[in-house]
């Protein structure tokens, strides 16, 4: 029987941030994202595959957490969870909505032959009147500073342009909770910053935008407010950043001392 619902944070008895949390996130700060021993299987060839196994995490509403672990440990799987794109079959989750999932290649999701036209794109289905859909798309495209290229065709942007793009158009729709899947794994260190950079901005301005970032790059976890760390389809550490480097610097010396992969 699938136990899983998505819930309003309202009815949960976790609705608020209640112990310790990174980043001076109080009692009194909304929770934006929760899972609580969520689990999710996948069919393949071999049958039912238990890809996430009682998994449990919180992340404030306003803040930027990364999420990190080995390939195939379930970072994307959890973060199509979230999104609704995937359905589990135990536990209990929270998201915020409007939310929405960014992919790691751009050219899968930024579709039309202008910047502007793009990010308008998904706000077709609301009907709204045409100078609601300027003012939206021109406050996303300054958000994430591509405002001087809404004219520009997409086909001459960069990796990243289109990756900021893609979250224009996300925040276009009013996106509260951003589902983002190792938007930075192509590009180069200028295109890397200006994505991050963008997040970093949109995370901390004035309306509460929440964050979710797949990364394999440890730098980056300088630029977020809290982290998670997966392994083998569980969550193994959700806190602070300090925290997770810890683990994974710990992690490297047992593999050296091992004498590394064999
Ligand atoms: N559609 C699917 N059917 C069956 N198994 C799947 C499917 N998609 C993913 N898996 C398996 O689920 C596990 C988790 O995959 P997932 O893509 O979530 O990992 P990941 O942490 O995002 O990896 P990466 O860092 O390589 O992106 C892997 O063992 C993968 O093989
Ligand atoms: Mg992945």
């Amino acid at each position: 029987m699938i136990n899983v619902v998505f819930t309003e944070a309202s009815t949960l008895a976790f609705g608020h941030v209640t112990s310790k949390n990174p980043n001076g996130a109080t009692a009194a700060t909304p929770v934006a994202i929760q899972v609580q021993n969520l689990g999710l299987s996948l069919s393949s060839d071999k049958g039912e595959i238990p890809v996430l196994k009682d998994c449990s995490l919180r992340i404030p509403e306003g803040q930027l957490w990364m999420l990190l672990g080995p390939n195939g440990c379930g970072k994307s799987t959890i973060l199509k969870a979230m999104a609704g794109l995937l359905r589990p079959n135990q536990g209990h989750m929270y998201v915020a909505g409007p939310r929405s999932f960014v992919f790691q290649n751009p050219d899968h999701q930024v579709v039309m032959p202008t910047v502007e036209v793009d990010v308008a794109f998904g706000l077709g289905r609301f009907n709204l009147p045409l100078d609601e859909v300027q003012t939206r798309v021109h406050n996303a495209l300054e958000a994430v500073g591509m405002d001087e290229y809404a004219q520009r065709p997409i086909q001459i942007l960069s990796g990243g342009q289109k990756q900021r793009v893609a979250i224009a158009g996300a925040l276009a729709e009013a996106s509260r909770v951003l589902l983002l899947d190792e938007l930075t794994t192509f590009l180069d260190e200028t295109d890397q910053m200006g994505v991050l950079n963008a997040v970093r901005k949109v995370v901390g301005g004035a309306d509460p935008v929440t964050a979710l970032w797949v990364t394999h790059r440890l730098e980056e976890l300088d630029y977020a407010d809290g982290a998670i760390y997966m392994e083998n389809g569980r969550v193994v550490l959700s806190g602070t950043v300090e925290d997770v480097k810890q683990y994974i610097q710990k992690q490297q010396d047992q593999m050296h001392n091992n004498g590394g992969f064999r």
